[in-house]
């Protein structure tokens, strides 16, 4: 029997069992977000650990950090072949509002053939097919074709505040000759998708106050600034309600223009705008001059309100003129702009356009650099070829407009290209209720995990 089918024979016969441990995965609450779950996420980092012993892997060690902690294993038996390094976190959203759920979060649920859990797809099931493809190779032919690194944080969905400082802590050990993250979508069930750019985000918290309290808005309206409107008028004022371009100067400026390849590329995938618009309930869409749903999501930044809070917002009405105005901005950015650059020209504009009457105070919050790389890199093309043979499908390349930071730090630090491999799908309802994996694309994903370990070692 081939390797080859060896994998897909040790796959098949392992589907219930492995199943069931990821559903053992799936019921803990690990909620990096809610320190009251401190010990949840600790006992999920504790259960993944376990099971990359039992992969085989020699070295499994748990880092810890001033936040949640870090899980790395190893095997190195591969000699001299290429080592990967594969990336992914065993964190998760909240589940709120939990009421939304049609089946409890972390009571895993089979329906449709899809697993329904918080974390499904987000990213315990995306990163666990990882550790099954190693241990497909190790117990079917003893050896794996390459080196094989894991590298899972407790802190992706809270902005990965602290795997900067032990990556950099325990850099000799993570050295690699390529990065494998699978924690992104594909563009359809069915169609796999290799993800090559990712956008960064700046994220600031505007806090606006006026008058030294609240005010009676008879007695005072009219005659004092309002903290509300001057917010609401100082953000609209980040955009061109005619072209939809954000205004902010310099907003642009190192943008990484889309090339005509690109466009035509896009243009063959299985896209329809106004089913998208549809779907999403909407009567239309935000318009950007010269520019599709799939560029403006992917190739374009954004300035986006988060949350606004202000005045009075309980039952019934009450006539005050509100002393403060708060509200959570983050940008979206796409190569080459910089999170602290694009927070100094949001700031200047923000401070350009605060009315007297009221003063502004910004906290900058999470950053993160957008990543894009060439789909034409052996190592893409590698990929390419692992998710033909796992899917049976010729696979497309995408970009994707959310992001995940340590992707271009890692990239800096060491150098090697990293490959975006993500099995979730446009419907899995990451952070949101319901959020789901499909268990076909799952086994698929195993197979296709196995196999790029086989050819990446072909590469070079
Ligand atoms: N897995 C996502 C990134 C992602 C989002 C992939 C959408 C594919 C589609 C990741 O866990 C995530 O949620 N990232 C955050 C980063 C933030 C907290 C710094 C994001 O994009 O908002
Ligand atoms: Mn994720
Ligand atoms: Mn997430």
């Amino acid at each position: 029997m081939s390797s080859s089918d060896s994998i897909r024979d040790h796959i098949d016969t392992h589907r219930d069992a492995w199943l069931d441990e990821l559903n053992d995965f799936l019921r803990i609450p690990s909620v990096s977000t809610d320190s009251k779950r401190a010990d949840q996420v600790a006992v999920a980092a504790d259960w993944l650990a376990e099971k990359l012993r039992d992969a085989g892997c020699g070295e499994v060690e748990i880092w810890p950090t001033p936040g949640h902690p870090v899980v790395y294993g190893a095997w190195r038996g591969a000699g001299e072949a290429p080592t990967l390094l594969v990336y992914g976190h065993y964190d998760v959203q909240p589940e709120e509002p939990v009421e939304l759920w049609d089946t409890p979060p972390f009571e895993p649920t089979i329906r449709n053939g899809k697993l329904f859990a918080r974390g499904s797809a987000d990213d315990k099931g995306q990163l666990y097919i990882h550790v099954k493809a190693l241990e497909s190779w190790l117990q079917t032919t003893g050896a794996c074709p390459v080196n094989v690194v894991f590298l899972i944080e407790g802190e992706e969905e809270v902005g990965s505040p602290n795997i900067e400082g032990a990556v950099l802590e325990h850099q000799d050990r993570l050295e690699c000759d390529a990065v494998m993250i699978s924690d992104t979508i594909m563009f359809a069930a069915g169609l796999p998708s290799i993800t090559y750019s990712l956008r960064g985000l700046a994220y600031m918290q505007l806090d606006l106050t006026g008058a030294k309290g609240d005010l009676h808005s008879g007695s005072f309206g009219g005659a004092v600034v309002n903290p509300a409107e001057a917010l609401a008028r100082m953000i609209a004022s980040c955009r061109d309600p005619e072209t939809g371009e954000i205004t902010i100067a310099g907003f642009y400026d190192d943008v990484v223009p889309l090339t005509e390849a690109e466009r035509e590329q896009w243009k063959t995938l299985p896209f329809d705008e106004e089913q998208y618009r549809a779907d999403l309930g909407v009567d239309a869409l935000l318009e950007e001059t010269d520019y599709g749903v799939l560029e403006r999501t992917w190739a374009r930044p954004t300035f986006e309100v988060n949350g606004f809070v202000s005045g009075f917002t309980g039952e019934g009405s009450k006539t005050v003129l509100p002393a403060k105005a708060m509200a959570k901005i983050s940008m979206r950015l796409v190569a080459n702009q910089d999170p602290d650059t694009i927070m100094d020209a949001a700031e200047t504009h923000l401070r350009a356009v605060t009315p007297p009457g009221v003063s502004l105070e910004i906290t900058r919050m999470q950053g993160g650099t957008p990543w894009l790389t060439p789909r034409d890199h052996p190592v893409m093309q590698a990929a390419g070829r692992a998710m033909q043979r796992g899917f049976g499908a010729e696979p497309v390349f995408i970009r994707e407009g959310g992001s995940i930071p340590l992707v271009g730090v890692l990239e800096d630090l060491f150098d090697v290209p990293s490959v975006l491999m993500g099995i979730g799908l446009p419907d899995e309802n990451a952070h949101a209720p319901n959020e789901n994996l499909d268990i076909d694309t799952f086994y698929a994903g195993i197979a296709s995990a196995a196999f790029f370990f086989e050819e990446l070692a072909k590469v070079e």
